[in-house]
């Protein structure tokens, strides 16, 4: 079978990971990267030497030519819902960045295009391939942790004023949000695909522009209800300097586990489980607390890889667009809840 041809939507910095990846998948036969969309000239120019791929200035003219099966959706956050309604209407295949977008209802409209146009929409989310929490997903499975009664989320993060200042889109509220929005989507990925879909965001405290000239946040406490009953909390910073891992912690009445970046540092089950946590640590750490050029490709490779043999083999893959809305759903009750404006309609 030939190799599925995908092209990147926005050439900056986690395409170059997409790009890496997709070598890494047509020395395997399997998918390779034939364009890219980039409407910055400087950087299309600089992408398509590096890359050697066919450059458009835009979506709408990538879309037009017919060497791309799949787009790969790079591009900053605000634009995923639409550039999916656009990539869906054009027949092909989506995978996009995380997050789906920032509002819901952008999120449902995509998931809708894609139903309707029969194409597959895919999620990154590529925390959720690391060994430690594939193995609490197993023990979860196996019911090994009971009845799941707290869960937490936090991303104790670092983000200096010229990373918010390398992108105009960065920290704003119409494109990005903020360290909920931003840094923290994989860990609220994990608290749900864990411990339980959300039920109602109980309270939410931002502290906005905080340390920060951005508009959106960079302090965040919020308390949640799962819909199996479990009470928890998310948060999460960009100040705390110099960065710390995220954690993750999902509690039950039988079994209990704790994460560290992707390490599962614990878990603790009434009933035996399989994994020990030793063999559970990432080979590579999830990285990103204080630089965010530092997360490792591993989990992209295999959440792309795991999307393009879906594609091939014609089955749902294992990160749909169903997952990435429930974080978006998230943000967005979160975003509600904590009264920003641009959430209120
Ligand atoms: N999965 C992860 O761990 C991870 C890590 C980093 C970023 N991301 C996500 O990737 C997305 C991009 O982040 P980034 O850090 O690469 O941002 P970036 O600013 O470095 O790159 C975004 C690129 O999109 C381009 N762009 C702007 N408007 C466009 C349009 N209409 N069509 C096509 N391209 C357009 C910009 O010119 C820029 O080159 C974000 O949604 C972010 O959340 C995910």
């Amino acid at each position: 079978m030939a190799a599925i041809r995908f092209g990147i939507c926005g050439c900056g910095v986690i395409s170059k990971l997409h790009a890496d990846c997709l070598k890494k998948l047509e020395a395997e036969g399997l998918a390779k990267l034939v364009a890219a969309a980039e409407p910055d000239a400087a950087r299309r120019a600089a992408f398509g030497d590096t890359q050697g791929v066919t450059m458009y200035a835009s979506l709408a003219d990538m879309l037009r030519s017919s060497e791309v099966d799949v787009v790969t959706v790079c591009s900053p956050s605000g634009l995923h819902g639409d550039q999916v309604i656009q990539i869906a209407a054009a027949g092909k295949h989506v995978l996009c960045e995380k997050p789906l977008d920032l509002h819901l209802a952008k999120a449902d409209a995509a998931i809708t295009a894609c139903e309707k146009a029969g194409v597959t929409l895919g999620g990154v989310f590529q925390q959720r391939f690391a060994p430690g929490p594939q193995a609490a997903r197993r023990a979860i499975d196996q019911g090994l942790l009971g009845k799941i009664v707290f869960v937490h989320a936090e991303t104790p993060w670092y983000r200096t004023q010229s990373y918010y200042d390398s992108g105009d889109w960065r920290g704003t509220w119409a494109l990005d949000g903020g360290v909920l929005a931003n840094q923290s989507p994989h860990m609220i990925d994990r608290l749900l695909w864990l411990g339980g879909d959300l039920d109602e965001v109980l309270h939410a405290e931002l502290k906005c522009g905080f340390e920060r000239d951005i508009e959106a946040e960079t302090v965040a406490a919020v308390t949640i209800r799962l819909k199996n009953g479990a009470i928890g909390t998310i948060t999460g910073t960009t100040v705390a300097y110099d960065g710390l891992p995220q954690r993750v912690l999902i509690c039950g009445t039988e079994g209990s586990c704790a994460f560290s970046g992707d390490e599962l540092v614990s878990i603790k089950t009434q009933r035996p489980f399989e994994a020990a946590p030793a063999a559970t640590a990432p080979a590579v750490p999830a990285g990103g607390a204080g630089d965010p050029l530092s997360i490792g490709g591993t989990g992209h490779l295999a959440n792309i890889r795991e999307f393009a043999t879906a594609l091939r083999d014609g089955r749902t893959p294992s990160v749909t667009g169903h997952d990435s809305r429930k974080v978006t759903r998230a943000l967005d009750l979160i975003y509600r809840k904590a009264g920003v404006p641009s959430f209120q309609s």
